[in-house]
């Protein structure tokens, strides 16, 4: 039985917070500041809440989380006003089409069931010209791609956790509009910037 996210929320924020200081605090700030300054913002896979300090105070929009005790951390952290917490999973969201301008997602990719089917929703959620900005651990490209094959064939009974996804390739398939990635870490790291 791999290991499930009601067992990682207690110690998620304190497991993350070494690489939050090495790295990822600020590709998170980078992830938000490609996101419009206005508009309505949706976030996939939320978890604790740990990029709600990223948001503008003025930001609204929903963030969703699939994970009960992921969510129930992130519902008390301080979080911008406009912007409301729903239990979700990214390939069903309850919503309208066209009903956001911009998605944010970080970390999220590596484990949701059917990266195809979320990044559908996402263009239907998100309206016509809108942002989709993802932070992601990716397969790298290179010798080490392989690697990522083989640490994946563990991690993917582990944790759910796949070390191998193109998630860019999978956004361009998914048919959303891949402006720009940036690479960080060996290209294990991506910062992808969509166009719906
Ligand atoms: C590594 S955590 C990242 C949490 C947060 N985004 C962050 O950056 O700290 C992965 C999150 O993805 C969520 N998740 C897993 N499957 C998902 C799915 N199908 N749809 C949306 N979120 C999912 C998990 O519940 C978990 O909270």
């Amino acid at each position: 039985m791999p290991i499930t996210y009601d067992q990682i929320a207690p110690s998620y924020d304190r497991k993350i917070r070494p690489l939050e200081r090495w790295f990822l605090d600020r590709l998170r700030r980078e992830a938000f500041a490609l996101l419009p300054a206005t508009g309505r913002i949706l976030e996939l896979g939320a978890g604790t809440g740990l990029n709600f300090i990223h948001y503008r105070s003025d930001a609204h929009g929903v963030a969703t989380e699939p994970n009960k005790a992921m969510i129930d951390i992130a519902r008390v952290k301080e979080r911008p006003g406009g912007v409301t917490l729903v239990q979700n999973c990214a390939e069903e969201l309850p919503f309208a089409r066209a009903s956001f301008d911009a998605a944010i997602v970080t970390l999220v990719f590596c484990s949701v069931r059917s990266p195809a089917e979320a990044f559908e929703e996402l263009r239907r959620v998100i309206r016509r010209g809108g942002t989709v900005v993802l932070l992601e651990h990716v397969r790298p490209d290179g010798v080490l791609g392989p690697v990522f094959d083989l640490l994946s064939a563990f991690t993917v009974p582990l944790s759910n956790d796949h070390f191998n996804r193109r998630t860019a390739d999978a956004a361009r398939t998914a048919g959303l509009q891949v402006i720009d990635v940036r690479k960080f870490g060996l290209g294990i790291i991506n910062l992808i910037s969509c166009r719906v």
